[in-house]
């Protein structure tokens, strides 16, 4: 469907609303034309030819001495000007209030659509698979939720209102026009196609620049977003000069891009401004000229006057009538790319058939295989079985596979090949929400938000109480540290929790792993070096996690490799060896070689510590 459309749709449930700015505005259109058509009255009796109804009058002014002379009937010319002026100040304060009243209604339609297509953006992101995120910039996102979005509503205030107020002001003024000389008029009118063909040749060069607007406007969010992340980086390594030279590349191109488009748009303005020179000069030149209009005399200087006024007024209405394709063109450039977005499957909906997930025996991962899109295959054939209670770990090099095949147990990611079976039910059998319902996740990289303490570790368990995450704490080794914090729980983490410790980010996810208490763990343990004491700590938290449960765990714990129940020893992606530790321990291969180089240096330390 068309952009313009779907966000018709979207404005939709504001129909109210808009529909009461479309009246108002209307009505302040009308009293602007009723403004304009009492001025021809008060200039005649100004002028003093009040009464007089000339051979040729037009239809308006049999009219208006019909609806006028009520109102002035037996005054004098200075009493009914005097009256006429009260009814036209009345009539620019009603018009001005309808005015200021239909503009707030079209801002309170426009944010509501702003509101809601970014609401619905957002929740749909939330919907999305993994691989769309590490597809696309952060920077792109942001730049889609905030800077697109909010020109979608330049659709509103363009298209909806103010191309419907210049539309009714253009009618309303023909007819005034019309009524005071036809042929004049009509002479008018001859200025209309010229000017919005030329119009239309500038707005369709604006449209492509629209576009390459949007894109490079995206580019420089996802730098600064992207950049400000990695300011550790950029400051150790000294490249400050460099990113800042980067952006202003960036920041100029764009700058060049806002330019041309610039162009274009601006070119409107003085191209309406000399139209409109050139129609006063031939209204006055052909107003004088009755033989020219089909009079016998010429036009009085009050019709001129308001003729002119009236069809002065005509340009700035044809301006935005005519520049509305082109707003619209930016508008839905930006509709375009919002779309875009909400037009990426949900592949993290729960469909049809799918069933609650329950654990009673065991998790089997049977043949699993993967790949990332289609690249090389990152797991092969993998089988093993963890039963209800136990611990399995895996082990093995850097880049052999462990994190993926723990995403796909909470089906971060759906095997390509093989199965992995809950108590004999495949997993993509299983909602999603179920399913993780029954596991908590401790990733190597810990993520924290940039909230308190209390409500990083409640995250998850929403209906948590203080003493439960105190307890929580506790046990993940936390509370000790926690209570040395400036505000204790109440304590922000910082971005990402940077205001921690690498030890103490870690044992917060613990703490919220614990909390949620749930029967499945996953746990990849950060490969982060710790110091022996808080190594210890850690460790500690993480038997407390591991008790009672059934744990998959990617081990880089000597501890916990050898409390370990089985240990699947993981190498490019296949299985290579299974067993506990002392039997891979005493076979040799891979996992002794890797235990050597691991975990020799720090078990003699461990000694030596204890
Ligand atoms: N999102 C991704 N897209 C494409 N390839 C990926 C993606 N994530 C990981 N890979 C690749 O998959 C392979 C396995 O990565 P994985 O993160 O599972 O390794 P790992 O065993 O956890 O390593 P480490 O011990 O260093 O954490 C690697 O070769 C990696 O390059
Ligand atoms: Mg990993």
């Amino acid at each position: 469907m068309a952009p313009g459309l779907r966000l018709l749709q979207i404005v939709q449930p504001y129909r109210g609303l808009l529909g009461l700015g479309l009246l108002t505005t209307f009505l302040a259109s009308l009293l602007d034309g009723i403004v304009l058509v009492l001025l021809v009255p008060l200039l005649k009796h100004l002028f003093g030819t009040a009464g007089e109804l000339r051979s040729g009058s037009t239809q308006l002014e049999t009219l208006m001495h019909r609806v006028v002379e009520p109102i002035v009937g037996g005054l004098t010319p200075t009493e009914a000007a005097g009256r006429l002026v009260v009814l036209l100040v009345v009539g620019l304060l009603l018009k001005n209030v309808l005015s200021y009243a239909s503009t707030q209604i079209t801002v309170g339609v426009q944010e509501g659509l702003v509101r809601d297509l970014r609401t619905r953006v957002f929740s749909h992101l939330l919907t999305l698979d993994l691989g769309y995120f590490q597809r696309t910039g952060t920077g792109s996102l942001v730049s889609w939720i905030i800077t697109e979005v909010d020109q979608t509503k330049t659709v509103v205030t363009a298209s909806l209102v103010a191309l419907f107020r210049n539309v009714v002001v253009v009618a309303v003024t023909l007819v005034v026009l019309s009524q005071i000389s036809l042929p004049l008029t009509l002479l008018t009118l001859v200025f209309v196609p010229p000017l919005v063909l030329l119009l239309q040749l500038l707005i369709r060069r604006l449209r492509l620049h629209a576009r390459a607007r949007a894109k490079e406007r995206a580019e420089v969010t996802s730098t600064v977003a992207e950049r400000v992340g990695a300011i550790r980086l950029i400051r150790s390594y000294g490249e400050e000069r460099r990113e800042a030279a980067r952006f202003a590349a960036q920041a100029n191109r764009y700058r060049k891009r806002v330019i041309r488009t610039q162009r274009f748009s601006s070119l409107t303005s003085p191209l309406t401004e000399v139209f409109s020179g050139f129609l006063v000069i031939l209204i006055i030149w052909a107003g004088t000229r009755p033989e020219l209009l089909g009079l016998t005399r010429p036009l009085a200087p009050e019709a001129i006057i308001v003729f002119l006024m009236a069809a002065l007024r005509l340009t700035s209405p044809l301006k935005t009538i005519s520049s509305f394709p082109a707003i619209m063109a930016v508008a839905l450039a930006s509709a375009e790319r919002v779309f875009e977005v909400l037009d990426q499957p949900s592949k993290e909906t729960d469909r049809p058939g799918e069933g609650e997930a329950r654990f009673e025996r065991e998790i089997v991962f049977d043949a699993v295989s993967f790949r990332y899109g289609d690249g090389d295959p990152v797991l092969s054939e993998v089988s093993f079985t963890l039963p209800r209670g136990r611990v399995v770990a895996l082990v093995g090099p850097s880049g052999a596979g462990k994190t993926t095949l723990a995403d796909l147990l909470p089906r971060f990611h759906d095997p390509t090949g093989g199965r992995i079976l809950l108590d004999g039910v495949p997993l993509t059998r299983l909602t999603r929400r179920s399913l993780r319902g029954l596991m908590s996740v401790v990733s190597q990289d810990t993520v924290l938000l940039n909230d308190t303490v209390f409500a990083n570790i409640a995250y998850g368990s929403p209906g948590a109480t203080p003493a439960q995450v105190e307890a929580a704490a506790e046990a993940a080794n936390a509370a000790g540290f926690i209570a040395l914090l400036p505000a204790g729980y109440q304590t922000v983490v910082g971005e990402r929790g940077t205001r921690l410790s690498g030890g103490q980010r870690q044992r917060v996810a613990i703490a919220r792993a614990l909390l949620r208490d749930p029967p499945i763990l996953i746990l990849d343990e950060a490969t982060s070096a710790l110091d022996t004491a808080s190594e210890r700590l850690v460790q500690q938290a993480i038997d407390h996690l591991m008790r009672e449960r059934t744990a998959l765990v990617i081990a880089h714990r000597l501890a916990t490799v050898r409390d370990a129940d089985e240990i699947v020893v993981l190498d490019a992606g296949r299985v290579v060896q299974r067993g506990t530790h002392d039997e891979l321990f005493r076979a040799g291969g891979l996992y002794r070689r890797l235990y050597d180089l691991q975990f020799r240096d720090k078990e003699t330390t461990l000694a030596a510590g204890l």
